[in-house]
């Protein structure tokens, strides 16, 4: 099977009006972070083209996707728009857009485990790290403690918790999937790790900066949202200054753990600064 059809296969889906609201949202992919994260990290241990990459990537992106579609529910952040285009929850209803969720998220697992171009080894770490990255110790949990702190004073270590769980944890499993993909030793691994840690909270904090700097129209997400509703935010933990000079710190920090492999590790760090310094 190729690529292309297995992800077919995982997105079959027998019900039509399931089918259209995984269709509307699939249409719209957002900026393909953590997918290019995959592709990056696994071109740094290994030259060979890997069709599987493709797969391990857009599984990761589905996940993301789901996140992002459980994240915008009333029940939740209740937000109307998302990617520029009304939110599936809106368009269709809040269970046909819990049910695309679901689905992404089990597609996403049956995407891995299927992929053939990987070793049954390489496969069952990939679903190691991918599944607690998403799970009650990772993003799930993550997003338990963002919205039990909403209103809440927290200290700056606490919020770092809740952002390294609910958008770092992903992140991390993104980079360290690329390079388990390519086979890549324990030690690399192990440096990739303090990269990821690095990078997973400054893209956080770059996502509560842009909250309030930007346009809703720019961000094609609701600005001002998490001010609205008292987030624990960076921004309102440090000032919009103190939180662009975190994510700096931050980006540095991540950029320096990618120091030891020079030019090798040069796509992977463009793809750093530009998660940190955007716009969108
Ligand atoms: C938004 O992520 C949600 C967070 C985890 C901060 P992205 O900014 O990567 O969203 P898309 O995928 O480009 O829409
Ligand atoms: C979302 O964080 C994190 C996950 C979806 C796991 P936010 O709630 O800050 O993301 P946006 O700002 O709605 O994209
Ligand atoms: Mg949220
Ligand atoms: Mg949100
Ligand atoms: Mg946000």
């Amino acid at each position: 099977m190729t690529p292309a059809d297995l992800q077919a296969a995982m997105l079959a889906c027998t019900d039509s009006r399931l089918n259209a609201a995984l269709q509307y949202v699939l249409k719209t992919p957002g900026k393909q972070l953590r997918a290019r994260l995959v592709d990056a990290s696994f071109q740094m241990f290994s030259q060979r083209p890997c069709e599987a990459v493709v797969s391990v990537a857009t599984a990761i992106e589905w996940l993301h996707t789901y996140s992002l579609v459980h994240d915008d529910l009333p029940a939740m952040d209740n937000d109307p728009l998302r990617r520029g285009k009304p939110t599936v929850h809106t368009v269709y209803d809040d269970a046909t857009a819990i049910l695309v969720g679901d689905g992404l998220q089990a597609a996403a697992f049956g995407l891995i485990s299927r992929e053939c171009g990987l070793s049954a080894e390489i496969r069952i770490k990939l679903l190691a790290v991918v599944t607690e990255a998403v799970g009650f110790a990772g993003m799930v949990g993550g997003q338990a403690l963002d919205m039990a702190a909403e209103g809440a004073s927290l200290t700056i270590e606490e919020l770092g918790q809740i952002h390294r769980q609910k958008t770092g944890a992903l992140i991390r499993a993104a980079i360290l999937s690329g390079a388990l993909c390519a086979d890549a030793d324990a030690t690399d691994i192990a440096h990739l790790d303090r990269f990821a840690g690095a990078i997973g909270l400054a893209f956080q904090v770059a996502d509560d900066i842009l909250d309030v700097t930007q346009s809703s129209s720019t961000l094609g997400k609701t600005a001002g949202k998490d001010l609205a509703v008292e987030k624990c935010t960076y921004v309102r933990h440090l000032g919009l200054e103190g939180a662009q000079a975190e994510a700096e710190r931050l980006l540095a920090e991540a950029l320096d753990s990618l120091s030891r492999y020079g030019d090798r590790a040069a796509a992977l760090a463009d793809l750093a600064v530009a998660m940190v310094r955007r716009e969108t």
